[in-house]
């Protein structure tokens, strides 16, 4: 994650593809970030519209990789739907942050936990990352428990830590080592 990827990378899981956001999942895109949910615990915008979907895919997701940030839209195989997003965002030599929200119908069903194994797993085996940060405002119980079921320990409290629309949240911070998780070290 230190230095840019050299194209991106489409990940397969057991149900998922996850590939590079496009101008097509702009519409489903809009469609999946109105959920309250979403605008709750990131950073996406509030009212979100169709124009924040274009420049997700052409401002940030599409130049993202060549900084060292990759961006995934995670489509359910049998369907082709979009199910939710995946981000692993350059931090610090070695080092990176994973993002991610799901649709909310297809929450509950692992959709998210298989996905962000799969993106540690490139992580740490193809970008030789020596820790990926989790964090998550103080109170979003559904990403903590993922986070843990995925391996993270939760290591504490950043105090009015992360910026969402001009407000300062407390985040709880965790981490995945290299090696941690079943993962290659
Ligand atoms: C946090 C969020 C991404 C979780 O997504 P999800 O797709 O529901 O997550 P998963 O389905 O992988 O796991 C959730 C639950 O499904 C369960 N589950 C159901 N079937 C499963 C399966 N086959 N395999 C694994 N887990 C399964 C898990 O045990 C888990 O249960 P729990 O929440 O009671 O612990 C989702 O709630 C979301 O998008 N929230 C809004 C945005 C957000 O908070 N993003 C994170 C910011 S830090």
């Amino acid at each position: 994650m230190n230095e840019p990827f050299p194209a991106p990378v489409t990940l397969e899981t057991d149900r998922l593809t996850l590939r590079p956001p496009t101008a097509e999942d702009v519409d489903a895109l809009t469609a999946a970030c109105q959920d309250p949910e979403i605008q709750r615990w990131t950073v996406v915008p509030s009212p979100y519209r169709r124009a924040d979907a274009e420049f997700f895919v052409e401002k940030l997701a599409a130049p993202g990789w060549a900084q060292g940030s990759a961006t995934w839209c995670v489509v359910e195989r049998t369907t082709g739907e979009l199910v939710g997003t995946q981000a692993l965002s350059h931090r610090g030599p070695g080092r990176a942050e994973i993002g991610y929200w799901a649709t909310a119908g297809a929450r509950g069903r692992g959709l998210t936990l298989e996905a962000v194994r799969e993106v540690c797993r490139w992580g740490f085996a193809e970008r030789g990352l020596r820790r990926i940060d989790w964090t998550a405002y103080v109170g979003n119980e559904p990403s903590h428990r993922l986070a843990v079921k995925a391996g993270f320990t939760v290591e504490g409290v950043l105090r009015s830590w992360a910026e969402q629309r001009g407000v300062f949240h407390d985040v709880w911070m965790g981490s995945l080592l290299a090696g941690e998780a079943g993962l290659p070290g």
